[in-house]
C-alpha cells in the first residue's frame, strides 16, 4: 500500500524547531516559529492560566464526552469577547460558536463547512499569508487565489491594489482576512482601511472568512476585534477562525474556536448541525482541557483582569523589542533603513533579506529563520540581540 509513496519535506516552520533542537552551538537562535518568548527565552505559563488549573483540578469531576460542541461556557465567552456581548447578532442568536482543537482546527473545520456549502468554492488569500492556509484549504476541497497584500519594496499595505482584486470577487467567493498582527509581514490595514474593505465586503457580497490568531498583540484585545465587529455589522454571513495558542500562551493544548454568523437565528441552527457533523467525521469530539481553563479565566473578574494585564505584558515587550532592534540596527551604522519595523505589529516582520542572507545566517551564526525572512521579534532579549546585529551586518554586507 505505502510503496508509491513520496516522502514529504517537513513544513518549513515547524521544519526549522528539529534543526535548531539538533545546533550545538551556545549562541544560536530561534527566530522561526510564532511563540512568545520572555527575557530569558522562555515561554512561561501565564499566570491566570496556572490559577485556572488549579480550580480545575479541585472541581472537575469527570471526564466523559464533552459532546460534539466541546466546553459551552468557552464557546459563549468566546463570542462575547469576539462580537462583544452587545452585538445584534449576537443578540438575534446570529452567532455559534464551536470549540476547535487550535487555531488551525478552526480554519480546517471552516474549510469543510464552506466546502459543504459550496463545493470547491474559491477561497482569496492575502499574499504572502501563513503558509498553512494555502495547504489546508485545498485539503479541505476548495480553490486557492490570492490578492495583493505585502509591497516589498515599501514594506507596507497595497491597499488599492487589494481593493481593484476584492471588487472582483462576489457572493460565493470567499476572501481570507487577518484580522490582526498579519503573519508574515506584520502590516495590518488601518481602522479607516478597514471600514473601506467591510463596505466593499456588503456590497459585493463576496463571504469574510477572518482568522484571529493574534488578538491582544496588535493595539488590544478588544481593540483587534475591529474588523469582526466591522464585518458583522455590514455583512449577513461571516466566519471567523480564533486561536487562544498565543495570547492565553496555551499553545500545546490546542485550543481554538469557529465562529459563524448567519443571515437568522434558523440559519445558524442549520450550520451548527453541519459543524457538529463535519467534526464528528474528523475528531468525533473535542479536547476539554484547554477550554475548560479558559472557561474559567473568562468567567472570574479577577482571573479576567489578570489575562488583560498579562496579554498587555506580553505586547509591550515585543513592541519595545521593535524600537531596540531598529536602534541598534542604527547604531551599528547600516544604511538600509528598516524603520519599517517599527510601524509594524504583532510577533513578524520581514527582514527582507535574500534566501541566501537567510541560509549565511543559519549556516555561519546559527541563527534560524524562514526563508522568506520573517522573524519573530518575541525572540530576541538584551544577550542576543547585539549578537544577532553583528551577524545581520555580516550578511547585509554593509
Ligand atoms: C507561525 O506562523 O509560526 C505559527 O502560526 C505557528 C505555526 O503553526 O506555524
Amino acid at each position: 500500500m505505502f510503496d508509491h509513496l513520496q516522502a514529504v519535506p517537513p513544513d518549513p516552520i515547524l521544519g526549522l524547531i528539529a534543526a535548531y533542537a539538533e545546533d550545538n552551538n551556545p549562541k544560536k537562535i530561534d527566530l522561526g516559529i510564532g511563540v512568545y518568548k520572555d527575557e530569558h527565552g522562555n515561554t512561561p505559563m501565564l499566570n491566570c492560566v496556572v490559577a485556572a488549573e488549579k480550580i480545575l483540578l479541585q472541581t472537575q469531576t469527570t471526564k466523559t464526552y464533552l459532546g460534539p460542541p466541546g466546553v459551552v461556557g468557552f464557546n459563549t465567552a468566546m463570542t462575547s469577547l469576539l462580537f462583544g456581548a452587545d452585538s445584534e447578532a449576537v443578540r438575534n442568536g446570529r452567532v455559534i460558536t464551536v470549540q476547535t482543537p487550535g487555531g488551525t482546527g478552526a480554519l480546517r473545520v471552516a474549510g469543510d463547512l464552506i466546502n459543504t456549502a459550496t463545493p470547491g468554492a474559491g477561497v482569496w488569500a492575502s499574499d504572502p499569508t501563513w503558509g498553512n492556509h494555502l495547504a489546508l484549504f485545498p485539503a479541505a476541497g476548495l480553490k486557492m487565489h490570492s490578492y495583493p497584500y505585502f509591497d516589498v519594496q515599501n514594506s507596507s499595505l497595497r491597499f488599492n491594489d487589494m481593493l481593484e482584486v476584492l471588487k472582483q470577487r462576489g457572493p460565493g467567493d470567499v476572501v481570507l482576512l487577518h484580522a490582526c498582527c498579519h503573519n508574515p509581514s506584520g502590516v495590518s490595514p488601518s481602522p479607516e482601511q478597514w471600514e473601506i474593505i467591510s463596505d466593499l465586503a456588503a456590497e459585493r457580497c463576496f463571504t469574510p472568512l477572518i482568522d484571529i490568531a493574534y488578538m491582544g498583540f496588535e493595539r488590544g484585545i478588544e481593540e483587534d476585534t475591529l474588523a469582526i465587529r466591522l464585518f458583522t455589522e455590514k455583512c449577513a454571513e461571516v466566519l471567523v477562525a480564533s486561536s487562544c495558542s498565543k495570547n492565553f500562551a496555551m499553545y500545546r493544548e490546542r485550543v481554538g474556536a469557529v465562529s459563524v454568523v448567519s443571515k437568522n437565528a434558523e440559519q445558524s441552527k442549520v450550520v451548527a448541525s453541519v459543524i457538529n457533523n463535519v467534526t464528528r467525521k474528523n475528531y468525533s469530539m473535542p479536547p476539554a482541557h484547554g477550554p475548560a481553563v479558559i472557561d474559567i479565566i473568562l468567567h472570574s473578574d479577577e482571573l479576567n483582569q489578570q489575562w488583560v494585564s498579562e496579554v498587555a505584558g506580553m505586547r509591550n515587550r515585543v513592541n519595545g523589542l521593535r524600537q531596540t532592534l531598529v536602534e541598534k540596527i542604527k547604531a551599528k551604522g547600516i544604511k538600509r533603513d528598516f524603520s519599517f519595523i517599527q510601524r509594524q505589529t504583532g510577533m513578524f516582520s520581514f527582514l527582507g533579506i535574500s534566501p541566501e542572507q537567510v541560509l549565511r545566517l543559519r549556516n555561519e551564526f546559527s541563527i534560524y529563520t524562514v526563508s522568506s525572512s520573517r522573524v519573530n521579534i518575541a525572540s530576541y532579549n538584551q544577550d542576543n540581540l547585539d549578537y544577532f546585529i553583528d551577524a545581520f551586518a555580516t550578511v547585509l554586507d554593509e
